[in-house]
């Protein structure tokens, strides 16, 4: 890792002013992208885009947080556990990697309630909070995870009311890992406050790009970022930058 520690990748020292001011977690964005912005292949493969260094720091940084969310098209698409596992970092808190009751939540966005009770992340490795809309037949999942119902939205579910059922269970941060679809909804409604993306020097030329549609039609609209930190993780770069807001 490069000379940041984990508390100022995930950017702990904003936390507090976030969640007393917003009601809600404060939010990393974390994506691993090619030279050319795309996150996953045209047939949909993304294992692997960054490389072995990139991947082992991702666990430190989801132990740093308190949740991790996906969206249902990452949990079909790649089936992910989620959960902080063991590798030579001496950083990793093994006792986070041993102890499920230590692991941050697993969180899938999942509107029609479509994740499959044998799930990666539905196995006992660690919680897991899986969102539906009120109204979705969860019943398969009863008794494997805890299920949280709120209100659907323009697309998909409510991202307030799901933050907000985040922050009722005590999550003070949130690293979210995509897929682009849902954190193009984050980043329309204001609910990004820093992002993490690991760039491969590697090129696809088709597939997703790292950010779905975001709301934003023209460059007046450009979301700016100021950027954190520049760093060589691996192979690959990685950038921070945070989210700036108008007081
Ligand atoms: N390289 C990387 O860093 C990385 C990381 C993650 C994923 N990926 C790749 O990304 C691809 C999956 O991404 P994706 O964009 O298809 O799926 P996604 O963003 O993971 O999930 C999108 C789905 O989330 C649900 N959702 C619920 N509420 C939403 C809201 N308010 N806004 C938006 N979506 C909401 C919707 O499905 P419902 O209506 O069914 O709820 C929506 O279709 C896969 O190829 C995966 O390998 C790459």
């Amino acid at each position: 890792m490069g000379a940041l520690s984990v508390d100022e990748l995930v950017g702990r020292d904003e936390w507090d002013s976030v969640v007393r001011q917003h009601r809600r977690p404060f939010v990393v964005y974390k994506f691993a992208a090619t030279l050319d912005g795309r996150i996953a292949a045209e047939d949909g493969t993304s294992q692997w885009i960054t490389s072995a260094e990139s991947r082992a720091e991702v666990h430190l940084l989801r132990a740093g947080c308190d949740a991790t969310v996906v969206g249902s098209g990452t949990q079909q698409a790649d089936n992910p556990n989620l959960t902080v596992r063991g590798n030579d970092d001496p950083r990793l808190d093994l006792a986070i990697v041993h102890n499920p009751d230590r692991q941050p939540l697993r969180v899938v966005i999942d509107s029609n309630a479509k994740t499959p009770a044998d799930a990666n992340v539905c196995n006992d490795a660690a919680p897991t909070l899986v969102v539906v809309a009120e109204g979705a037949d969860a019943s398969h999942l009863n008794g494997v995870v805890d299920v949280l119902k709120v209100k659907r939205a323009d697309r998909g579910l409510d991202l307030p009311a799901v933050l907000t059922g985040l922050h009722a269970r005590g999550v003070r941060a949130v690293f979210l890992e995509g897929g682009p679809t849902l954190a193009g909804s984050f980043i329309a409604q204001g609910l990004v406050d820093r992002v993490v993306n690991y760039v491969a020097p590697a090129l696809l030329g088709s597939g997703k790009s790292g950010l779905g549609d975001a709301g934003i039609r023209s460059m007046s609209g450009i979301l700016r970022l100021e950027l954190v930190d520049v760093a060589r993780s691996g192979a690959d770069v990685r950038l921070v930058a945070r989210t700036v807001r108008s007081r």
